[in-house]
């Protein structure tokens, strides 16, 4: 139906061009309109209509130009060109088809190579979901350990604090007795002191690693009391000025939020100890009903962020994140060389 539509569309298209060819009269060339329905056909219908049209324009335009084949036999001149015309539109025709051919082929090309390309995307979009899929269980997995093995430390650090602190000063309270008892010899006394001294240190020593496994003031007084603890230790330790503001109210954490906040305000403040060269430092919290917010900041010399993160056997940035996103907060780091370094982490509260 269509075709047949097309060509009837070329038959009154030649029929045009004739009807103007002869009111034009034949001194009037018109031979290259007629290319448009040979065009038209040879492109919408194919080779075959292509040449049948070339025909019938031919043989149109000889009966006008000759006024109904009315000439006389020197003038065969007239069926010479129109045998050339012919010659003409049909070579056009070829023409066409051949365009037509490459640029279907191309169509064809471009068809399967987007069919292709959409199968590639297809594939990419898949290996890219089982990949965030893997990341995610890698996540949960992650957030797994950390929650065991900070559950694993609590239990150590209790059995430590309760069963070796005790034994130790019973050990002490049992020193001093013997102490007492022979206060009278002088060696003994000197090694009795002795002795004390060691058990005391080793009881402060092992109190030392109960707090660092599990800090006993996050489960006793909360969050914050033992930030402040830690902050006054820490700045003792270091030797660095250390400016706080915390929240005077307490707020209450479930147990794995809290370890987890302490845990990177921990690891912050080891960074600028180890690294910044800062003698002074500021921890800022402050918390509303929705979100806690924690600002850890040095003056010192800073890093850029883009070399370390990809560097190997540095943990403690990658563990600060990782722990904010157990607890579904945000870890920001801002840091420059030469601009000092800035954590702010946020954790939601409902
Ligand atoms: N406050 C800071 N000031 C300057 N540089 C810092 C600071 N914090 C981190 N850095 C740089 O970032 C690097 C990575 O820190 P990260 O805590 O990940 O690892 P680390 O402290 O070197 O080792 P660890 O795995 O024991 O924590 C550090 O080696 C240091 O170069
Ligand atoms: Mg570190």
């Amino acid at each position: 139906m269509k075709i047949f539509v097309k060509l009837i569309l070329s038959l009154i298209l030649t029929a045009i061009v004739a009807f103007i060819d002869f009111i034009t009269g034949n001194e009037l060339s018109f031979s290259i309109f007629y290319l448009i329905p040979v065009i038209y056909s040879s492109w919408y219908l194919g080779k075959r209509y292509g040449i049948l049209l070339s025909v019938i324009s031919a043989a149109a335009w000889l009966i006008i130009d000759t006024n109904g084949l009315n000439v006389s036999a020197d003038h065969a001149i007239y069926f010479w060109n129109s045998l050339v015309r012919l010659g003409f539109f049909i070579t056009v025709t070829f023409l066409i088809d051949k365009i037509k051919q490459l640029q279907d082929n191309q169509e064809e090309i471009i068809k399967i190579r987007t069919a292709e390309l959409v199968k590639e995307a297809e594939e990419h979009e898949k290996s890219r979901n089982e990949l965030i899929l893997t990341s995610t269980k890698l996540r949960e997995l992650n957030s797994k350990i950390e929650s065991i093995k900070e559950e694993q430390n609590s239990n150590i650090a209790r059995e430590i604090h309760d069963e070796l602190g005790q034994s130790l000063t019973a050990i002490n309270l049992e020193l001093q007795w013997i102490n007492k008892k022979y206060s009278g010899n002088e060696d003994i006394a000197n090694r009795m002191q002795m002795l004390g001294e060691i058990v005391s240190n080793t009881i402060v020593k092992v109190r030392k690693i109960s707090s660092d496994l599990r800090p006993r003031l996050l489960d006793q007084l909360g969050l914050f009391p033992a930030i402040e603890s830690f902050l006054k230790e820490f700045s003792k330790r270091s030797g660095i000025n250390l400016s706080y503001n915390l929240p005077s109210e307490n707020v209450k954490f479930e147990s794995t939020a809290s370890i987890m906040i302490y845990r990177i305000i921990q690891e912050a403040l080891t960074n600028i100890s180890r690294h910044s060269g800062s003698n002074n430092a500021e921890v800022l919290i402050s918390s509303n009903a929705d979100m806690l917010t924690a600002k850890i900041k040095d003056f010192g010399r800073g890093f850029d962020r883009s070399k370390i993160i990809s560097g190997a056997g540095t943990l403690g940035i990658i563990g600060m994140h990782e722990r904010a996103n157990i607890i579904k907060g945000t870890l920001e780091i801002i840091s420059g060389n030469g601009s000092g370094t800035e954590v702010i982490l946020k954790v939601p509260l409902k």
